[in-house]
């Protein structure tokens, strides 16, 4: 295999992608493979490294993040070609119901994680490490990430928390595995927090979070996200480290942004979204309303016998066959007939018990 390096694979998809690319301005562009590739903006087909991230930051350009839950979502981020995709632990409550993200495990978290995984094969990967598998000790939360790099094919993880965090960091990337830092609002620490609040409203409560930033970097962070802060706070801290910082709910000034999948859709309808949806969220489409409209339609053809019509039955039987059909069953229809008049005699009688127990 030594003739097929890393490098030498990279080399190969680059050129692939950019014929891809000249296909998709040329007058054959149909000839460009299928519809999602020919859509998609640049960006390389195959997996980003943590030092890439970092690269993108010095050159200048914005690095794209979203969250995915499952294998449907995975798809759509490796179709649109996010350069990073977050498992993020919000997965509690945009997929499993629970009022905050505490409650999340890490058997459910790696559960998920495989499920991106299978979904994204191209793109980078983070898992997001749950509440309470990284807070007791450098060493358990070591013993975490290994899980989620081995058991869920990850290629780093993600947690929450500035200089308090800086001895587990080290000791992660130390072990050989890329870590992502949260600062700013940190969800899994609301019961400290107060709630799902900004932070660094106030000038001593900024710094800080410089300070949390630095230490990250230096503990061998890759990169941050920064969530729910002043945008002139999320600019100090861009600019003050040199790895990317990736915001939300926190300005045009980062190194790139992250929506949480849900949100952007816009899957409505369920009242724990139209409850949570933050402000600082842009909707890009609203899919709980065509989720809804296009239930309730269904659910309305069906009850009045228009769907399915004969056209959704493509399940073809010879007229040979149906004649066949018509003396097989006519062999015992009146025994059948029978035993059908005695069974809804007797399910007549439990009806009008059921209704004199009721009333
Ligand atoms: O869990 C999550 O989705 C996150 C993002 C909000 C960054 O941590």
């Amino acid at each position: 295999m030594n003739f097929l390096s890393e490098r030498k694979i990279n080399k190969i998809m680059n050129s692939v992608h950019k014929m891809l690319q000249f296909l998709r301005v040329s007058p054959i562009k149909r000839l460009a493979g299928p519809r999602w590739m020919s859509d998609a903006p640049k960006a390389p087909l195959r997996k980003m490294t943590a030092l890439e991230l970092q690269h993108l930051k010095r050159k200048g350009k914005r690095i794209s993040m979203l969250t995915a839950y499952d294998y449907p979502s995975a798809i759509h981020a490796e179709r649109a070609l996010f350069d990073v995709v977050l498992v993020g632990d919000s997965l509690g409550m945009v997929v499993l119901g629970y009022e905050t993200t505490q409650a999340v495990t890490m058997d459910e978290m790696l559960h998920h994680c495989k499920a991106v995984r299978r979904g994204a094969p191209t793109r980078f990967i983070v898992g997001d490490m749950p509440f309470g598998s990284y807070e007791t000790s450098p060493e358990e939360a070591l013993k975490n990430a290994y899980r989620f790099i081995k058991e869920s094919g990850v290629d780093a993880v993600k947690l929450e928390g500035g200089k308090i965090r800086a001895d587990t960091v080290r000791k992660i990337v130390n072990s050989g595995i890329s870590v992502m830092g949260h600062i700013g609002l940190t969800p899994q620490g609301i019961s400290v927090l107060g709630g799902f609040r900004a932070q660094g409203r106030t000038a001593i409560k900024a710094r800080s979070i410089i300070d949390d930033a630095l230490a990250l970097q230096d503990a061998g962070a890759f990169a941050l996200v920064i969530e729910c802060v002043p945008s002139i706070v999320a600019k100090a801290v861009t600019d003050a480290v040199k790895i990317p910082v990736i915001g939300i709910g926190a300005g045009p000034h980062t190194s790139g942004q992250v929506l949480v999948y849900h949100d952007l859709l816009g899957i409505m309808h369920h009242p724990h979204f139209m409850k949570h949806v933050p402000a600082f969220c842009k909707r890009y489409a609203k899919l709980g309303d065509d989720i809804n409209n296009a239930l309730v339609q269904y659910r309305d053809e069906v009850v009045a016998g228009d769907f399915p019509t004969e056209d959704f039955n493509p399940y073809k039987m010879s007229i040979e066959e149906q004649s066949k059909f018509k003396e097989l069953i006519a062999v015992d229809e009146s025994e059948r007939k029978k035993n059908a008049e005695i069974l809804d005699t007797k399910l007549r009688q439990q009806d009008e018990y059921e209704v004199v127990k009721l009333y």
